[in-house]
């Protein structure tokens, strides 16, 4: 990784350990862009930030040139920080409170996706007050097959159906206003979206609602915002659908749309997930019911078990042994898998393994909780590890939270 021993960072820091990356961070930001920008004349990538906080991976994306999308007042603030501009903001979530509103309004030249009708009326009370004008974009569900691959349930709380005249009215209500101006479309609608043909009915419908507003409104849409949801980048290359396979439908669904828009793409768990690798080491193991299962000591806490979590053991010694099919869990006394069913050489307590696919919707769920939490690090080729999190700031929050003196630091038994 970045030029280092996998061993040599576990015998330095301690395990576990997650190891961000920010230069593949820049160059999944750089494979989106490419991949759009070559089939769209306008591409804006927008890094979901949602998937993953730590500086070094919103400022890698920041290089990369890639705006920011936020759900929160949590979330502006970091892109604020990390020295996003207002205009490469996108603004979404649902429920806003006051201080959000004004945050985001004073972001003078970022866009409002309204996905419900308090929040048109929270953003159009904070753009009169301000006597600002704000950007907006309406969120909209098209219609398309209810069984696409990876695709959120048609009936989320997420999106307005363009069916039933929800989108349209709300379309007309922040037209009408004197301090709102409706720009765009979004439409944010997969998670770990693995099938292009999938991906293209889900443009079509977009496409279709962009047409409908010409035909019906004479309305067309300066931005279209077909949001993230991208699997991870190593994986959709690994099995034959690069991310230009899911620009190559975009470009063909789209051109439907009969004038010229922006595109924004809001990638998360594509620009982040692979750019993390954790570290841990085996310290147990069990045969039961006909299975092997290694306990590591990353863990649940940080590796949630959310639904759809992939995380890929490797060994990083050279293979020695026999290859076992095993199966990852934690020391936990929760019946919680971290993989199920993967190929490992025999291991010993104390064996290193890497965790590939460990950087989005992980660390930003992480929680004091039972294991040992792991030391963060991000490492750039010739350079120093930076710390990122110190296990003393683990139990810093564990004093704040529950008022205890513990001690959480990293574990350097081999
Ligand atoms: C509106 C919006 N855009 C982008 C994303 C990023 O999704 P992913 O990390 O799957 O690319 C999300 C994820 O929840 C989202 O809600």
């Amino acid at each position: 990784m970045a030029g280092r021993d996998a061993e040599e960072l576990l015998a330095e820091f301690g395990s576990p350990l997650m190891v961000f990356l920010p230069d593949r961070v820049e160059d999944n930001v750089r494979s989106v862009s490419e991949a759009f920008g070559s089939r769209f004349p306008d591409v804006s990538v927008h890094y979901a930030v949602k998937c993953c906080y730590y500086d070094p991976v919103v400022r890698a994306a920041l290089r990369a040139e890639a705006g920011i999308e936020v759900m929160s007042n949590l979330e502006l603030q970091i892109a604020e920080l990390t020295g996003c501009a207002p205009e490469r903001l996108v603004i979404n979530g649902l429920g806003r409170d006051e201080a959000y509103v004004q945050r985001g309004v004073r972001a003078a030249g970022s866009l409002h996706v309204l996905d419900t009708w308090d929040d048109f009326t929270a953003v159009a009370r904070g753009a009169t007050n301000a006597q600002q004008m704000v950007d907006v974009a309406v969120r909209v569900v098209p219609q398309m097959p209810g069984d696409l691959d990876n695709a959120m349930p048609l009936d989320s709380k997420l999106g307005n159906d363009a069916g039933s005249g929800e989108f349209w009215r709300l379309c007309d209500a922040v037209a009408e206003h004197p301090w709102l101006t409706l720009r765009g479309l979004h439409g944010h609608q997969f998670t770990r979206a693995s099938s292009p043909a999938d991906y293209g009915r889900f443009l079509a419908g977009l496409a279709a609602v962009a047409c409908e507003a010409v035909t019906r409104k004479n309305l067309r849409f300066d931005v279209i915002d077909i949001g993230g949801g991208f699997d991870t980048r190593s994986k959709l290359e690994a099995n034959g659908t690069p991310l230009s396979a899911f620009a190559d439908v975009a470009a063909k669904e789209l051109a439907a749309i009969p004038y010229p828009f922006r595109l924004i793409v809001e990638p998360g768990r594509y620009v982040a997930a692979d750019a993390a690798v954790g570290l841990t080491r085996v310290r147990a193991r069990k045969e039961r019911k006909g299975f092997t299962w290694q306990v590591v000591d990353l863990a649940t806490n940080t590796l949630i078990p959310v639904p759809g979590a992939e995380y890929i053991p490797i060994s990083v010694r050279s293979s020695e042994g026999e290859v076992k099919t095993s199966r990852l869990g934690d020391g936990t006394c929760a019946p919680s898998v971290i993989c199920n069913d993967i190929s490992l050489p025999e291991t010993v307590a104390g064996t290193p393994l890497a965790i590939l696919h460990c950087g989005a919707y992980t660390t930003v769920f992480a929680h004091i909780w039972g294991p040992r939490p792991p030391v963060v690090l991000a490492l750039r080729d010739n350079e120093d590890p930076e710390v990122l999190t110190d296990p003393r700031a683990f139990s810093e929050a564990a004093r704040a939270v529950y008022g205890y003196e513990l001690d959480l630091g990293p574990d350097h038994s081999p």
